[in-house]
């Protein structure tokens, strides 16, 4: 592979010219006067000075050569809706949100939080947000209340945007009263609500003088023409919260102009994109992969999305590429759990739809497993690509590029590191460089290439504090995942070094939910970890020490603690973050010092070895999880 090392070492060692370069693909109202300034480091500012617009160049830049070219294609087999936008329809829709936003006092800097389920009008809304210099913060729709709260307080916004419900599998999900809780207990709550009206909710409701009807507020915005907000390239764009290892959610927060100009490269080098050609994501808009690659990379560069609100066996299992062939799909980008989905089903499903349009497809969000891997590839007979990246990188880190060079797929390894990223696999207990083979956390030295994170929203300190300082004497920045890299030079992740954990794709702290369980009045402490699952990745597991054990005392009563705590954790932080079982116990295991030894719990709980307990304060609270665990373990 020698044309892409030598691709990658010059987007090291000749980082600036690099991405002068790249920085070409998206359009500039003022360009740069200093492609890096890297003069507070871990902070890195990418072309300093320059003037540029994500939704013009998502949108307006398109109009001149492509404005009857579909941008948006909309399908959802939930509700048997199709609704399709030229780059001109779209154009209109995003300044007649932008003058609804705008309308409701909404300017450059302000906050929006986007609370919406997988439908045309939650793009509008970033789009227009992005039109106005305002900092979109999207909130995947199945996180619940206190979620909800938590994000509110930490990113203050001025307005949100949200609608009557989500669909899942044909099931309606209602956000009223979840919206409403959240805007009750929440610090600094929107002054205004902006509703979508899907019909789902028979007993939608208003608060006058807060809410708004979008449709309503729509109509007297029908020839609203909003100029672009042209912002500096380092100015955020967005905040997009994730999970690390406390209960309160880090605030990514995204640039500008580096954000533009990594989605376009990466768009041309990795994902072999043509402008004009079709890139079906099958992601969320709430995740990093939605904000990536169904909303901004293919616009940007050009391209129609699809944007699909459905499950992919659903109404069979051919659906998705049925959705290839009718809309001559080139790109794809799915995750690993979509994949064991749908290697369940019947292969025949693929074979009936006419995918030849289809390039490659490409995955990632969790590690991908070898025979799924193998299975895919011979199912579709086209390159399946893993690689391998985080919400706060906002592309890929790990990857193959294609369009720079066919380098052979090894089957379960996300390739090499993404041109830009000066990767590294350090020794845990030295920093030091790991042999070929030898495990060891995945780093990267920086500066940081344009489009990851520029800091955690209002929290210069936690983003060093929690990114930069795992090995100490050192300013590296971690990715708290554990990889190898064999003697080809390939990459393996083995899975995150901290307590987050990674279910269906989705990620989630550990912490996030044992505050959730803790939420019901009877739980005194809980210990939540991930625990391996054939289908999910991972699923989690909870072990709860309750305060009154009377309730808990038959198997009839145990089986409705249970629900009852499954149903705090739904009504708190959303019905992804359910634990698959809720154990009780009368003892955690614990270190002398009061510290839970998760990682012994996750072992035992996977029928593994507890590893080193020589700290532990009480042996026989291992013996309870151990008993817990008695039926389930094979
Ligand atoms: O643990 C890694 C895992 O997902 C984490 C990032 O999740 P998130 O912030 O939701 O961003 C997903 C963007 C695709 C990583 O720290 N992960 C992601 N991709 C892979 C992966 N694990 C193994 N293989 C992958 N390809």
């Amino acid at each position: 592979m020698g044309t892409y090392k030598e691709f990658h070492r010059r987007s090291i060692e000749q980082r600036e010219e690099f991405w002068a370069e790249q920085a070409k693909l998206v359009d500039w109202q003022r360009p740069c006067r200093q492609v890096l300034d890297y003069s507070r480091p871990p902070f890195a500012k990418w072309f300093v000075g320059g003037q540029t617009n994500l939704c013009h160049n998502a949108v307006d830049r398109h109009l001149a050569a492509r404005g009857g070219q579909k941008a948006l294609i909309y399908i959802s087999t939930e509700t048997g809706q199709e609704r399709t936008y030229t780059f001109r329809d779209l154009h209109k829709e995003v300044n007649r949100c932008a003058g609804m936003i705008r309308s409701l006092g909404v300017g450059k800097g302000d906050r929006v939080l986007i609370y919406m389920p997988m439908i045309p009008e939650a793009v509008f809304a970033m789009l227009a947000c992005a039109r106005l210099g305002a900092i979109h913060s999207v909130v995947f729709g199945g996180f619940a209340a206190r979620s909800l709260a938590a994000r509110i307080d930490d990113a203050r916004p001025k307005l949100m945007i949200t609608a009557d419900g989500g669909l899942r599998g044909g099931r309606a999900i209602l956000y009223q009263s979840m919206f409403n809780e959240a805007i009750r207990v929440s610090k600094s709550p929107p002054a205004k609500v902006v509703v979508f009206n899907r019909g789902l909710d028979k007993e939608l409701g208003s608060v006058a003088g807060r809410d708004c009807d979008y449709e309503e507020l729509r109509s007297r915005h029908m020839d609203d023409e909003v100029p672009v907000t042209w912002v500096e390239s380092n100015e955020p764009s967005y905040i997009l919260y994730t999970s690390g290892t406390t209960g309160q959610p880090k605030g990514v927060q995204r640039d500008t102009g580096g954000y533009a100009v990594a989605l376009a490269a990466s768009m041309k080098h990795i994902y072999c994109g043509s402008p004009g050609e079709t890139m079906f994501t099958t992601s969320d808009i709430g995740w990093v992969v939605g904000h990536s690659y169904i909303v901004y990379g293919p616009l940007i560069y050009g391209m129609t999305s699809v944007m699909y609100e459905g499950l992919p066996i659903r109404p069979d299992a051919g659906i998705w590429w049925k959705i290839v062939a009718d809309n001559k799909v080139t790109v794809m980008f799915s995750s690993p759990t979509a994949a064991r989905v749908l290697k369940k089903q019947d292969p025949a499903f693929i074979k009936q739809h006419d995918i030849s349009s289809l390039k490659h497809l490409f995955l990632a969000g969790e590690p991908l497993d070898e025979p799924t891997h193998r299975w895919f590839t011979e199912a579709l007979g086209k390159p399946v690509i893993d690689h391998y990246w985080q919400t706060e990188t906002g592309w890929p880190l790990l990857t193959s590029a294609p369009a720079v060079e066919r380098t052979p797929v090894k089957l379960g390894s996300p390739g090499f590191p993404a041109y830009g990223y000066d990767l590294r696999l350090l020794r845990e207990s030295d920093a030091g460089e790991a042999k070929p083979n030898e495990k060891a956390v995945v780093a990267v030295v920086p500066p940081l290439p344009p489009g990851c994170m520029s800091t955690v929203w209002g929290d210069d300190e936690r983003f060093v504090e929690t990114y930069f300082t795992s090995f100490p004497g050192k300013l590296v920045y971690s990715t708290f995942d554990w990889g190898i890299r064999d003697e080809d030079g390939y990459h393996f992740i083995l899975g995150r070094t901290d307590d987050v954990i990674n279910v269906a794709g989705h990620r989630l702290g550990t912490r996030e939910i044992e505050e959730a369980v803790q939420a019901h009045p009877n739980i005194a402490e809980v210990a939540v970890v991930g625990v391996a699952d054939p289908l999910k990745g991972q699923l989690p597991l909870a072990f709860a020490v309750v305060k009154d054990v009377a309730k808990v005392a038959t198997q009839e009563l145990r089986a409705s603690q249970e629900k009852e705590v499954m149903d705090t954790v739904d009504r708190q932080l959303g019905a992804v973050g359910r634990p698959s079982r809720v154990h009780f116990v009368t003892l955690l295991p614990k270190t002398r010092s009061g510290k839970l030894l998760r990682r012994s719990i996750q072992a035992l709980a996977e029928g593994r070895d507890p590893g080193d307990l020589t700290t532990i304060e009480d042996a026989s609270a291992l013996d309870q999880i151990r008993a817990a665990m008695q039926p389930a373990v094979r």
